[in-house]
């Protein structure tokens, strides 16, 4: 399975922050924001990555990542996005890369304690369709919310006023190579962006979602609340991981 990264966007809600560089190059405690997405993927097991990204600042991208040699790579793949058109035209421009097979997708901006090693090795068993994410979360209207019934998600509302579950869809996302003829089908939503939950609903429709719930915390840091989140609970990671490092000696 090749891994996908999305790092476009205006990063509007992050202002001025985002006003001479792109959101996935701010820091999240010793690293820049878009280093965890790749370790996600990496971790996980893949060796093949794009880099989607956009705007004026793409460059610092390849000067930032390189070859991907940091991350034990032996090289990354760039696409750029013209335009703001969403996290599904983003996706979009990862169809030559996919090249028929499946993908993992995970935005930019979504930073996980854990590992989805367990769940990439669930898709790539299930084969075919579409598996997503979910985490138990307090603010559920601030995301893609599932709707459950038993075993089955029967629909996704974006940005819910009255939130059908506690959960949130976090941003990784896997799919087979159906997800780019669905993605041509779509259209632009009230924000005027391709809805990446409109695509999940279209696999609900046709009966091939199915889900996980990831273990340890996830956070996306796309408002200052949640970038000062992610510092926060990035440094008590590093530093457990220090003591534990000590501990061990
Ligand atoms: C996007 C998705 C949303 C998802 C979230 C996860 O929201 O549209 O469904 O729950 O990412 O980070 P955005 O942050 O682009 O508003």
């Amino acid at each position: 399975m090749k891994g996908i990264v999305l790092a476009g966007g205006l990063g509007s809600r992050l202002f001025p922050l985002t006003k001479v560089t792109n959101k996935h190059l701010l820091p999240i405690y010793h690293k820049p924001m878009i280093y965890y997405p790749i370790e996600t993927l990496v971790e996980a097991g893949m060796r093949e990555i794009l880099i989607v990204t956009g705007g004026k600042n793409a460059g610092d991208f390849l000067r930032l990542l390189g070859n991907g040699k940091e991350f034990g790579l032996a090289h990354l793949n760039y696409a750029y996005q013209e335009g703001e058109g969403g996290i599904a035209a983003a996706l979009a421009l990862a169809e030559f890369f996919a090249d028929g097979g499946l993908v993992c997708v995970i935005l930019g901006d979504n930073i996980i304690e854990g590992s989805i090693a367990r769940h990439a090795a669930n898709f790539r068993q299930q084969g075919e369709g579409a598996r997503i994410l979910l985490k138990e979360v307090e603010d559920p209207q601030r995301f893609g919310v599932p709707e459950i019934r038993g075993s089955q998600i029967v629909r996704i509302d974006e940005k819910p006023a009255v939130p059908a579950s506690n959960y949130a869809v976090t941003g990784i996302y896997m799919y087979d190579a159906e997800v780019f003829d669905i993605i041509k089908t779509l259209k632009p939503s009230g924000r005027g962006e391709l809805e990446i939950t409109d695509v999940n609903n279209e696999y609900i429709r046709k009966g091939k979602m199915t889900y996980d719930a990831l273990d340890g915390w996830w956070t996306d840091a796309g408002t200052f609340d949640s970038l000062l989140r992610a510092s926060n609970l990035v440094a008590a990671k590093a530093q457990q991981g220090s003591q534990t490092a000590i501990a061990d000696r």
